[in-house]
């Protein structure tokens, strides 16, 4: 027997302990004015209690964490039309690099960097009656959950700073890959990454990659091969540069935010959500990467 409990408690209190927690992203200027010192997670179980520590019942800005929300989105929408706009492959480059867009003329490298997260974002403003509106109702459909929100001030920020995502969102323009017009475009993804949620309400949303397409309302989005898919993209893809480091440290498909979360997997086990807002300079929760590594040192679950 698995004591969840005992093993949380203690990484946080390791982890409190230490005085590196990394650096809190200053890019946007409106999260600059996160305390660095919270530290939550939350476990649920698939078959079992749910477990949890420290901060995991408070809101912080997901970011790219809603890249996988969309991606999931699209995909239900039109299927494997996706992939003709956007490729599988990791990109081993930081999150916002643009050189690679040019040189693969327009097809982003996967879905979960920002060129190819934007040409999703544009997939949904086509496709959906009212974008934002129907795309945070299927995140509320799928965390089970009516009292997400966007952060209109978050979004507002990033879009007084995105220079690097309209450049971005341009260059996909000039190769023919974004339909719809960049404002509107980038009005969607500014607000995407603005959505706040809580480590409990991340790992309920996650339920759905790790129980088979099946949320936890019992609704169905996708279909087993889909969840395959976005598991796989998770693994190759989900930490940008570090997404080897990633596997290799802690073993499951996961994504992470710039506002310091980490949202992971064990198909048919669990989802398990780490917020800790200091980033590593790879833009990913510096010590996220470690509570998941110790969760899954400490417990031997993962998916190899
Ligand atoms: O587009 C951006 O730069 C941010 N809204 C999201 C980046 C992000 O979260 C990268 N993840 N680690």
């Amino acid at each position: 027997m698995v004591e969840y409990q005992k093993i949380l408690d203690k990484i946080y209190s390791d982890l409190k302990k230490t005085k590196d927690h990394g650096e809190v992203a200053a890019y946007i200027p409106e999260l600059k004015n996160v305390d660095p010192d919270k530290f939550g997670m939350y476990l649920n179980r698939l078959h079992g209690d749910n477990f949890y520590v420290g901060d995991w019942n408070e809101s912080f800005s997901i970011q790219s964490i809603s890249k996988v929300f969309t991606l999931g989105k699209a995909m239900s929408l039109i299927g494997n039309d996706v992939w003709k706009r956007v490729d599988v492959e990791p990109s081993g480059n930081p999150f916002n690099y643009l050189a690679l867009l040019e040189q693969e003329e327009g097809i982003p490298r996967n879905p979960l960097i920002n060129s190819g997260a934007i040409v999703m974002a544009d997939i949904l403003v086509s496709e959906l009656d009212d974008p934002k509106k129907d795309f945070l109702q299927f995140v509320r459909n799928i965390a089970n959950d009516e009292s997400i929100i966007y952060n209109e001030k978050v979004a507002i920020s990033e879009a007084k700073t995105g220079f690097t995502n309209y450049a971005i969102a341009n260059l996909l323009k000039s190769f023919d890959n974004l339909h719809n017009d960049v404002e509107t475009v980038m009005d969607f993804y500014f607000h995407q990454c603005s959505l706040e949620m809580t480590c409990e309400q991340l790992s309920n949303s996650f339920y759905l990659f790790a129980n088979r397409g099946k949320c936890q309302r019992n609704c169905e989005y996708l279909t087993l091969n889909q969840i395959k898919r976005i598991n796989a993209i998770l693994l190759t893809c989900g930490f940008y540069d570090e997404a080897g480091e990633f596997a290799f440290e802690v073993g499951l498909p996961g994504k992470s935010g710039v506002g310091g979360g980490i949202v992971a997997l064990l198909p048919n086990e669990f989802t398990l959500t780490c917020w800790s807002p200091g980033l590593n300079p790879k833009g990913n929760s510096y010590l996220g990467m470690k509570a998941l590594e110790a969760f899954t040192t400490a417990t031997n679950l993962s998916i190899f």
